[in-house]
């Protein structure tokens, strides 16, 4: 058993003394940890170019937006944590309901979800935001002119790159697995050449990136690609209008903060959960740490103390979070230490708590893809971007040649009915118009002394807040090193289905052995898709996840 000892999980616990041991040197390293290699190259090379980490995320985006089409965009949204020069910001570039979407949009004559409405096709998607963050994040930290930070993309997509094989096989899956459902779109006309090792060229997606690169965000929201989108929307049956387009607007927010284990966690604030998910997650070990001692990593007890905690993470999610611009999200209350505590009194080391007796406690192909970019002056940003599904709502905008994401399936079609992740949930997530659907992306940074000592993040619906937490607590609770804290074997647990636990490859039979005689039904299957940056005294690590197409780069010291 692992013996550690506990520090009180607060908003205002402010000693830097580290349980870990880390003390940051000022080094001139810088690193990127993305999830492929065009990526990698191309935001290395910004760094190397005299960019800061914030010109870096803005060439990672649009140049996933071309390599990366499963989650990468220009079509869909996301949410960007930075630290700047010792300020921590939060840049909120999620999609948004369009105005004529209602609460029953989903639900047919007998008040049933449709199948497919919301993840499929034109009516699935809500208002890109990509463009606007990117755009809100130049003008508010970048250094680099924005055409020399989108050319890269706009290079890949005119030239072509490299097919890799997972994206190839990704494509081929996505293609008989539609076609088997029956569901028609012009993805196939758009992706099916793209083989394996071969140059795949996307003219029209150049188009729209030169618009961008040329206009800013005016390129997109306004000119030809708004009118093609509008067309397309009207051809369709899907709801955006030229209207809605102009109204978008990213949103700068406080990032969510709090102390932990001499640490400063910097996570995402709703519309996402996630940071809120993750909060609850650490810090209800951290309470059931001072009672108990805390379980050597991955083992069964482990694993259970893990579900329990996300049991209860989950209830209050299905509850309590939305979009803070449309309801109240009792944030503060949610992750406030005598809650936090109290929900941890419950867990028992031995036995499983009975799923329908936990309630709220006051009274989500899971794609999307994560980078992590640290600079030489130590700015760090985590930043995780969706299109929600692997390929979002599988069609393109004709002759723009970009994938609309299908984030609308995030919201809550009907009170209580699951959506794509499994996730349940109420009022606070009702679709309403120019409402941002719940998210779980959770770019996380971790500073210490005001200096970042991680960056992390993962895609993943729902998962996204296991693979957050559990790499969080792997680099700094178990202090592993950065491959190692993005590559051992993680868990998922998240109230429904009742009492399973899904598990990457890699665990001890034994300990999963251990966990069915406990009465767990264990779900193996990967999720996630690691990209983080670690610093210790010994310098930059980073590490991308190896069952993905991930590649970090750090320089020498
Ligand atoms: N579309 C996945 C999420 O935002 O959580």
């Amino acid at each position: 058993m692992l013996k550690k000892t506990f520090f009180l999980f607060s908003f205002v616990f402010l000693t830097a003394c580290s349980q870990t041991g880390v003390e940051v040197t000022q080094t001139q390293q810088q690193a990127v940890a993305m999830p492929d290699t065009f990526s990698a190259d191309a935001a290395y090379a910004v760094l190397e170019d005299g960019g800061n980490a914030v010109d870096a995320a803005i060439t990672a985006q649009f140049v996933l937006a071309v390599t990366l089409p499963e989650a990468g965009n220009v079509g869909g949204g996301g949410f960007m944590t930075i630290a700047f020069e010792g300020i921590t910001d939060f840049l909120d570039y999620r999609e948004m309901a369009p105005s004529d979407a209602h609460r029953d949009m989903y639900l047919d004559d007998e008040g049933d979800v449709k199948p497919y409405e919301s993840l499929f096709g034109a009516k699935a998607a809500g208002i890109p935001g990509t463009v606007a963050g990117m755009w809100a994040a130049h003008q508010k930290y970048g250094s680099l002119p924005w055409s020399r930070l989108v050319a890269p993309a706009v290079e890949l997509a005119e030239n072509g790159f490299l097919v890799p094989e997972k994206l190839a096989s990704n494509i081929t899956r996505y293609l008989a697995r539609t076609r088997e459902q029956g569901l028609n779109s012009n993805f196939a006309s758009y992706f099916e050449q793209a083989k394996a090792n071969t140059i795949f060229k996307q003219p029209e997606l150049a188009t729209t990136l030169k618009a961008i690169q040329q206009h800013g965000q005016d390129g997109f929201y306004q000119g030809e690609v708004a009118e093609k989108i509008v067309s397309f929307m009207q051809e369709n049956g899907g709801l955006i209008n030229h209207t809605d387009l102009a109204a978008y607007k990213a949103v700068w927010r406080k990032p969510l903060e709090l102390n932990w284990q001499g640490f400063t966690l910097v996570t995402a604030p709703p519309p996402s959960s996630g940071g809120v998910a993750v909060a609850q997650w650490i810090g209800m070990l951290e309470s059931y740490g001072s009672n108990h001692t805390l379980p050597d990593h991955n083992s069964a007890e482990y694993l259970h103390v893990m579900s329990e905690i996300g049991k209860r993470v989950f209830a209050d999610r299905a509850e309590y979070l939305g979009d803070p611009d449309f309801v109240e999200v009792p944030v503060a209350k949610l992750v406030a230490p005598d809650y936090i505590k109290a929900r941890a009194a419950l867990i028992q080391p031995n036995s499983i708590s009975d799923t329908p007796s936990v309630k709220p406690g006051l009274k989500e192909s899971e794609d999307t893809t994560h980078f992590s970019i640290m600079d030489k002056w130590g700015n760090a940003i985590a930043n995780t971007t969706t299109i929600n599904l692997t390929f979002g709502s599988g069609v393109v905008v004709t002759g723009a040649g970009f994938l609309l994401n299908d984030e609308m399936d995030d919201f809550s079609a009907k009170p209580g009915v699951p959506n794509f992740f499994g996730a349940v949930g109420g009022e606070a997530n009702a679709i309403s118009p120019y409402k941002r659907m719940l998210s779980s992306m959770t770019p996380t940074l971790v500073t210490q002394g005001g200096d970042v000592v991680l960056a992390t993040g993962s895609p993943g619906g729902t998962t996204i807040i296991s693979s957050v937490a559990q790499s969080l607590l792997n680099a700094l609770l178990f202090d592993f090193d950065a491959k190692k804290s993005a590559n051992a074997p993680r868990f998922h647990h998240q109230l429904l289905p009742k009492d399973t636990i899904r598990v990457h490859p890699g665990f001890d039979e034994s300990t999963l052995a251990e966990l069915t005689d406990m009465g767990y039904t264990i779900d193996a299957r990967r999720f996630g898709d690691v990209h983080l940056i670690k610093r210790t005294s010994q310098g930059v690590e980073a590490a991308s996840e190896a069952s993905g197409r991930g590649k970090s780069i750090v320089s020498a010291r």
